[in-house]
């Protein structure tokens, strides 16, 4: 029995997709103890947008720690964190007209979304903070009840209060603007959904199911925020720091948040690092009340100064992850067509594109045969039903076209392996062949 059978929690979850010893990783390529190369479609779960161990950033993080740099300071001013704030703020918050001050919280997703919960319930009195089906924003307590998916939920242990649920974009299907719906309920005091302190909400849904809302949408649901007073918090964790091809995943959008959360790709290096941008008149924080040790890690502020400075001075590239997300599209819009029929669709925007197969099975038998071609690719969704397409931002195009290409074999053969694969309308049949209880109690 090895060390993780025998002592490591049974939570783990991507080491019992990923059954291999990895000890080495570059660029798009993580490497296992008998030195066999895999290729990286997860990239850390969008943690590493920048590739593994990016030379830009290793050479800036080795000098940092040859000369003794700060490697813990609590919030403490330190020259990492002053060189951070400055890059931040000339290279990315200036240029896009944005106006926000930073907060530092522990050093995980979670953390951030939990400050921003907290900072809009106590700046607007309210309690009730609405999310979106399928959204995901975390585990520990607060950010948990604003996530959808029940797997998360069921083991919260209490219940989880202070959130309520709106249809994303596209859940009521085409041409519904759920964003009229939300409008509605907030117009109606009898509607029964409390005026709620904020909306939190993915531009892209990650572990959602790759979901991707419209401009349009995005920006009607910041007409219904700014008419009834309800602030908006954009959870840019995962489709942050370029991944749908602008730095925020709202630029396009047109739409400018009240409080923003980031983390996974803003150190750059894989390092633990988050933080929430506030709109200044929002920043009524009293000192030390929200508060924790590990605010702001030294390391990270050293390379992600280092990769807004190497990716983020000029324009040239967010044009190449857009050139990148194109040629994702044409792929997958190509494979999809192909053996399509009703059991694959696109989905997503930019390089945070998924194949919707019809039910997780599905999925999941592509993503193993990937593995067997070594190629790391996972799935999302409530179903695990989308394989999810999250290769570094700086993959080489080669890469990028064999990573898809393994895709694209492994479900040439699992479709031979089947025969017919369910169409979605047979799927839905099928599904209402199961009694009602059993059906519901699988929803996400
Ligand atoms: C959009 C979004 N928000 C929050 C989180 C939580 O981040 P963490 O896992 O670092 O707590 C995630 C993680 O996947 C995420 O995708």
């Amino acid at each position: 029995m090895n060390i993780f059978d025998e002592i490591e929690s049974e939570v783990q979850s991507y080491a019992r997709s990923f059954p291999r010893l990895f000890n080495r990783a570059k660029g798009e390529f993580l490497y296992d103890e008998e030195g066999n190369e895999y290729l990286d479609f997860l990239a850390g779960a969008g943690t590493l947008n920048y590739g593994h161990n990016n030379d830009l950033f290793k050479k800036e993080l080795l000098a940092y720690i040859e000369a003794d740099g700060i490697s813990h300071g609590l919030d403490l001013h330190t020259r990492a964190k002053e060189y951070f704030l400055d890059t931040l703020n000339e290279k990315i918050l200036k240029p896009r007209g944005l106006e926000y001050v930073v907060q530092f919280t522990g050093p995980t997703g979670t953390n951030a979304v939990e400050a921003a919960l907290k900072l809009a319930r106590n700046v607007t009195g309210r309690e009730n903070v609405v999310s979106f089906t399928n959204g995901f924003h975390g585990v520990s307590l607060g950010a948990l009840a604003t996530t959808g998916n029940s797997h998360h939920r069921g083991a919260s242990g209490v219940s989880l209060s202070g959130s309520s649920r709106m249809p994303y974009d596209g859940y009521l299907g085409d041409g519904i603007d759920t964003t009229a719906y939300f409008d509605k309920v907030l117009s109606d005091s009898s509607s029964g959904i409390d005026a709620p302190a904020a909306v939190i909400v993915e531009t892209v849904q990650g572990e959602g199911g790759i979901n991707a809302a419209s401009f349009e949408w995005l920006r009607n649901l910041e007409a219904v925020c700014r008419k009834h007073d309800v602030l908006l918090i954009v959870d840019d964790i995962q489709s942050g720091c370029g991944r749908t091809g602008t730095f925020f995943s709202f630029e396009e959008a047109g739409i400018k948040p009240d409080i923003v959360t980031m983390s996974k790709s803003l150190s750059g290096y894989g390092l633990p690092f988050a933080v929430v941008l506030i709109r200044p008149e929002l920043d009524q924080w009293k000192p030390g009340e929200h508060n924790g040790t590990f605010r702001g890690n030294n390391m990270a502020f050293v390379t992600a100064a280092a990769a807004i400075d190497n990716y983020w001075s000029n324009d040239e590239f967010a044009k190449q992850v857009q050139a990148k997300g194109r040629y994702i599209s044409s792929r997958l819009e190509a494979i999809t067509s192909k053996y399509g029929d009703g059991s694959f669709s696109p989905r997503g925007r930019g390089m945070m594109q998924g194949i919707y197969c019809v039910n997780g099975t599905l999925a999941g038998k592509i993503t193993r045969k990937a593995f067997a071609k070594s190629l790391m690719i996972e799935t999302s969704g409530a179903d695990n039903q989308v394989v999810k397409f999250l290769c570094p931002l700086t993959i080489s195009e080669e890469n990028l076209k064999r990573g898809i290409d393994i895709v694209e074999q492994a479900i040439a053969e699992v479709c031979a392996e089947q025969g017919d694969i369910p169409s979605e309308v047979d799927f839905f049949e099928d599904d209402y062949n199961i009694p009602a209880e059993e059906r519901f109690s699988k929803a996400g």
